[in-house]
């Protein structure tokens, strides 16, 4: 706890990344990742397999940007390393161990950068008081100009929960079209860009009781995106973790877009 209030305190970010919940979100991941590090061992080596094979057909000795890189949990940080000429690790925010880490390497480079180009905006609609909220547009970020590959990892389900969490906080109710927008938008700036783009996310999750599954909730299904080319499970909460008597699960899967 000590040290999580620390990491919060002593982490520069802007203030609408401060405000807005993000980095209250990373540093949190960062307690869950070590206290579930076994259980989420799997998921995360099967996104560093699949990511050094996108990188094997795609981006050999080329550029890539990956998108949603937080923590590194679950990114073959040395095959990047050594296997691409430049790799762009993006995230609206990264905490010391992640930039210590990418900072060793000449050819990682760690951006900070909202990758829905909304969120501050939104922090002055939301502190101003603005009704209603600006609308969503499709983002285009100069750093994925002259990507070989591009990788959304873990992160298009992410994107509405800091700025539903924090409408929450000041009482408005962020309409699920708006956030269900801030995932249409990624998928397309993914769709729109020339280099092809691996998406890994998860689609619904799971709560597991006494060896039965009692109930499901969607986080991305209602996208429509296809069949994809992989699934798999994430344990993402075991018993214990988010609730005493309940596993949570995630299925995740992988597309090319
Ligand atoms: C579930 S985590 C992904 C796991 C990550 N690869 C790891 O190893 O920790 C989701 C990540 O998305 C990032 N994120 C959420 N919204 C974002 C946004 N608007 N722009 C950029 N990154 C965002 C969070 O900061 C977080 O690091």
């Amino acid at each position: 706890m000590l040290k999580e209030l620390w990491r919060y305190y002593t982490t520069p970010v802007p203030r609408y990344v401060r405000e807005l919940g993000f980095l209250y979100e990373v540093v949190a991941l960062e307690a869950r990742a070590k206290r579930c590090q076994q259980a989420w061992q799997p998921h995360s080596d099967i996104c560093k397999q699949l990511i050094q094979e996108a990188v094997q057909q795609y981006a050999m000795n080329r550029h890539v940007s990956l998108l949603g890189s937080g923590l590194l949990t679950d990114v073959p940080v040395d095959y990047f390393a050594s296997h691409t000429q430049r790799t762009n690790l993006i995230d609206i925010v990264h905490l010391k161990p992640a930039l210590k880490v990418l900072n060793a390497y000449p050819n990682l480079y760690p951006i900070a950068d909202d990758i829905t180009d909304e969120a501050e905006q939104f922090h002055k609609a939301l502190t101003t008081g603005l009704v209603p909220l600006p609308p969503v547009k499709t983002p285009a970020p100069d750093h994925l100009e002259n990507s070989n590959l591009i990788i959304s990892l873990n992160l298009l389900s992410q994107l509405p929960l800091a700025f539903k969490g924090a409408a929450a906080k000041r009482g408005r109710n962020l309409p699920k079209a708006y956030g269900d927008d801030l995932m249409k938008a990624h998928l397309e700036m993914l769709r729109n860009h020339p280099a092809p783009s691996l998406l890994i996310t998860d689609q619904y999750q799971e709560y597991w009781q006494g060896g039965e599954c009692i109930d499901r909730s969607d986080m991305t299904t209602h996208l429509n995106l296809g069949e994809p080319f992989k699934k798999w499970q994430w344990h993402i909460a075991p018993k214990g973790e988010a609730y005493k008597n309940m596993d949570v699960i995630h299925h995740v899967a992988a597309w090319w877009l």
